[in-house]
Order: structure tokens, then C-alpha cells, then sequence
């Protein structure tokens, strides 16, 4: 315990969750689409940009690469002032994962790319390796000197088949930045199959490049000589929505997401039913609805890449989990260490047996109110779920994880009946 100021979400819990809402474009789509912006030389538009941490920090890394842009209401404007290059400063390119999305295109455009070591959550090793052996396949000279890797194609990049010795999503989109200005064609194999790759490539397409099979195994690239500006609308963000849907189903709420695409959730849409959810989709496609009245039973759940279930959703699930009749199992398959909300949600009263990567639920425990600390961004939503399910008051710390990757997750429980606010910094104590 520390004498801390520091803002902290209060939670009130026990408040069934019940209403509709909209949900945000998606973060992990707006970071690489970003990033193609590196490409060209013309304005481009993105719209549905969610305003998170995340993505003001990698405006900020490309202004410092020579792209000027304004970002406002759900909006970023491109424009190309000036002649793309350098380097962001190492604090700036730690301060997130998507930083390293800089290398592919700048690699492309200018034959030379320079980044230092990227941060973001801390769940796992998560190196780099896909990423640099895609760029050496492509005719690149890679250094790392000092935790920064240079990347050199004096003579440009040539087309290449490259196949990944893991299906990395950041790897996948930043050899894609790349090889779209490759001379000949690449095709990635073994590629990341994430609706966040094919929401890049059709950004990329709509530029003039010449991208098919996003979205599946194998991705062929046709090279092309330069791109034009694009406008390009994000898809919604799939990991908001479960974490939103998770949420209802752990008040036994009865809630509506709209402008959402269910074919982005299906595995944790599947989940929700099998342990007794009620799940619809509106005739449009574009709305879910779950309805979690009846009596919930337990299950097990494996993370994986897509389309299994998504890691990003794997401590949501866990804190819902705790609340349903009977033992689970949640085996995390996609990053060795994320499993450091275990111990904050034991302080609701859950019943965890520790299993490494595999822990085993037992449930359900009522929970009570705690103060807990979130580590990482889907951690701290997974203590938002376990506060709104607990009897009297919680307060979670670590929120500066939550703005990095949620819009307004708070404002959006709010307007489905939560009782949820974010205070300021108290001189108190905190966990
Ligand atoms: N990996 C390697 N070598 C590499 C790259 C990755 O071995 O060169 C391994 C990692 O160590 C990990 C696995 O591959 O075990 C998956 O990592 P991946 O590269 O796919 O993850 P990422 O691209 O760094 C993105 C998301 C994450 C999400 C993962 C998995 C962004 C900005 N981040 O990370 O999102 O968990 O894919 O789906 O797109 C989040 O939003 O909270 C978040 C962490």
C-alpha cells in the first residue's frame, strides 16, 4: 500500500444492466490503418476512429515521421505536408505496441525504417521476430542497436513468399504495409486471420493496392508503385463488445449492441449460449442482444488467434465465469503471462485454483465489493465485470490501462444502468 493520488473508477454493484448502445470503431483497426497513412502522399480520412490513448499516442509518433493530421469527432484527418522519415523518440514508440507499425511502411516508402522498443501490455515476451524475419524475406537489412531496430532497402523491397512462424496480428499487418509497395508479388502464409487485417487491407485497396485473401491463411500482395489517399470507416471494435456483452451477462442483464458485426464474435457469442445466454441478432445483422435471465452454467474456454476465442476477451470471461454454477476452465494459448487479474479478482471473493495458464473456476461465489489494481487494459475491464457483479461498493485503480483501449467503457455501463463513476485523485491509500 502507497499514499498515491490517483483517479480510480467507484462501482456500485448488483444493478442489472439493461438498454442499448452504440459501439465504438475498433482500436486495434485504427492503429494499422493509421499507419498506411505513412504510404502516401495524398490526404486520406478515417472515420470511426475511437478516442483512446492508444491511438493519440501513434498520431503523435506519426507527427514526429512527417504525417500532420487533426483528430476530431471520431474523425482524423491526413494531410502531407511534409517529407516522411526519422525516427519517434524511444519514449514515445514504448508507450505502445502499434509504435513498430511504423517500420513496414516507412521501410517501403523511404527504404529505410527506425523504431525503438515498443511497450504496451505486459503479458507475455512478444517479440519481434515475425516482423524482422518478414522484412529480411523482403530484401531488408535489419540492426538492433540498443533495443532500436534499423531496417535498410537501399534498393527497395522485392516480392517475396513469406511464411510466419506464428500467425502474428501486428506482424501480419506491418509486412502487408510493406509488401503493397514491393516490386512482384508476396504472399503471407501462415497470415493472422483477424477481422482487424481485413479492415487494413481494404483501407490499403481503396488506395490502389492490390491485396486478396485478406482475412484467410494466405494473403496475396501485388506490388503497385505508389498509392493515392483513401477515406476509410473502421469496423466496430468486436473486444468493446464482448467486454460489453460480458458485462450484461455477469447482471443477468437483458442489453442491445448496435452496429456491431456478430460474425466478429462468434466464438464468444457461442460461449454466451452454451452456458445459458440468450443471444439474438437483429434482422439486420448490425444488433446483438443478450438476454441473461435464465440460471448460467459453466464451461471452458481456450484463447487463440482468430476465429477462436479472443485473448483480448480471456479475463472478461474469466470474471463472468466466477458467477455461473459449476467449474471452469479458461486456458490462455495466445500470450505465456496474462493472467495477473487472477489475483485481484480472489479479492472479490472468487474461487480460483491457480493452473499457469489454465486456471480452474469454481462457481458461483458471491462477490463483495473490493479495491483492486488493473495491470493491462482487458484486466482492468475484467474487474469492471467482477465489481458489477459484487454486493456494495468497489474501487478500481490502474484506469490509465482502461483509456488505452476503451472509449468510454464507464459511460457506456452508465447508460445501461450501472452505477459507475470515475473520481479524482483522493491523497488516499490505494491497492
Ligand atoms: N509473437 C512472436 N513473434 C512475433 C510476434 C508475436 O512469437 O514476432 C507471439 C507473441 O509472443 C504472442 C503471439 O505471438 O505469444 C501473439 O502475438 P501477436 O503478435 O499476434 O500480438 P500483437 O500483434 O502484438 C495484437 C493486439 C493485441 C492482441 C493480440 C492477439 C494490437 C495493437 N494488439 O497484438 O491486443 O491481444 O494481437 O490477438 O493489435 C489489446 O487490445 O488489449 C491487445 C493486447
Amino acid at each position: 500500500m502507497s499514499a498515491v493520488a490517483e483517479s480510480f473508477l467507484r462501482i456500485t454493484g448488483l444493478r442489472r444492466l439493461t438498454g442499448e448502445v452504440t459501439v465504438n470503431g475498433a482500436k486495434n483497426a485504427a492503429l494499422p490503418c493509421l499507419a498506411a497513412a505513412l504510404l502516401s502522399d495524398e490526404p486520406s480520412r478515417l472515420t470511426r476512429v475511437p478516442d483512446i490513448e492508444d491511438v493519440r499516442r501513434l498520431i503523435d509518433i506519426l507527427t514526429f515521421v512527417g504525417v500532420d493530421s487533426e483528430f476530431a469527432g471520431g474523425e482524423v484527418f491526413i494531410s502531407h505536408t511534409r517529407e516522411c522519415g526519422g525516427a519517434p523518440p524511444d519514449e514515445l514508440a514504448a508507450a505502445l505496441r502499434a509504435s513498430f507499425l511504423i517500420m513496414g511502411p516507412l521501410l517501403a516508402r523511404t527504404g529505410q525504417a527506425s523504431c525503438g522498443a515498443p511497450g504496451g501490455d505486459v503479458i507475455g515476451a512478444r517479440p519481434l521476430d515475425v516482423h524482422l524475419a518478414g522484412f529480411r524475406a523482403l530484401g531488408a537489412q535489419i540492426e538492433t542497436v540498443g533495443g532500436r531496430t534499423i531496417a535498410r532497402a537501399p534498393r527497395g523491397l522485392c516480392g517475396a513468399t513469406i511464411v510466419l512462424d506464428y500467425p502474428s496480428v501486428l506482424g501480419t499487418e506491418n509486412l502487408l504495409l510493406a509488401a503493397v509497395l514491393a516490386e512482384g508479388r508476396t504472399q503471407i502464409v501462415n497470415a493472422a486471420m483477424e477481422p482487424e487485417i481485413t479492415c487494413l487491407a481494404d483501407m490499403l485497396n481503396g488506395m490502389g493496392a492490390r491485396i486478396s485473401n485478406a482475412g484467410q491463411h494466405t494473403i496475396t500482395i501485388d506490388g503497385v508503385e505508389r498509392l493515392s489517399g483513401a477515406e476509410h470507416e473502421l469496423i466496430p471494435d468486436r473486444i468493446e463488445t464482448g467486454t460489453l456483452l460480458i458485462s450484461a451477462a455477469a447482471t443477468r442483464g437483458d442489453v442491445c449492441l448496435r452496429g456491431v458485426h456478430p460474425e466478429h464474435n462468434e466464438a464468444l457469442l457461442a460461449k454466451l449460449a452454451e452456458i445459458g445466454v440468450d443471444v439474438r441478432l437483429g434482422p439486420n445483422q448490425l444488433d446483438i442482444r443478450v438476454d441473461a435471465d435464465a440460471a448460467l452454467y459453466a464451461t471452458n474456454v481456450q484463447a487463440l488467434p482468430f476465429p477462436g476465442f479472443a485473448t483480448d476477451l480471456q479475463a472478461p470471461i474469466t470474471a463472468l465465469l466466477t458467477q455461473v454454477q459449476g467449474t471452469s476452465i479458461v486456458h490462455e494459448r495466445v500470450f505465456e503471462n496474462r493472467m495477473q487479474h487472477l489475483d485481484e479478482l480472489r479479492k472479490f471473493g472468487a474461487n480460483i485454483i491457480a493452473g499457469g495458464a489454465a486456471p480452474v473456476i469454481i462457481g458461483p461465489t458471491p462477490f463483495s465489493g473490493a479495491m483492486v489494481r488493473g495491470s493491462d487494459i482487458r484486466g482492468t475491464a475484467a474487474l469492471i465485470v467482477a465489481a458489477l457483479a459484487a454486493a456494495g461498493e468497489s474501487r478500481i485503480y490502474g484506469v490509465e490501462h482502461l483509456a488505452r483501449g476503451y472509449a468510454d467503457l464507464p459511460g457506456q455501463l452508465r447508460a445501461l444502468g450501472a452505477d459507475i463513476e470515475q473520481l479524482p485523485g483522493l491523497d488516499t491509500l490505494s491497492p
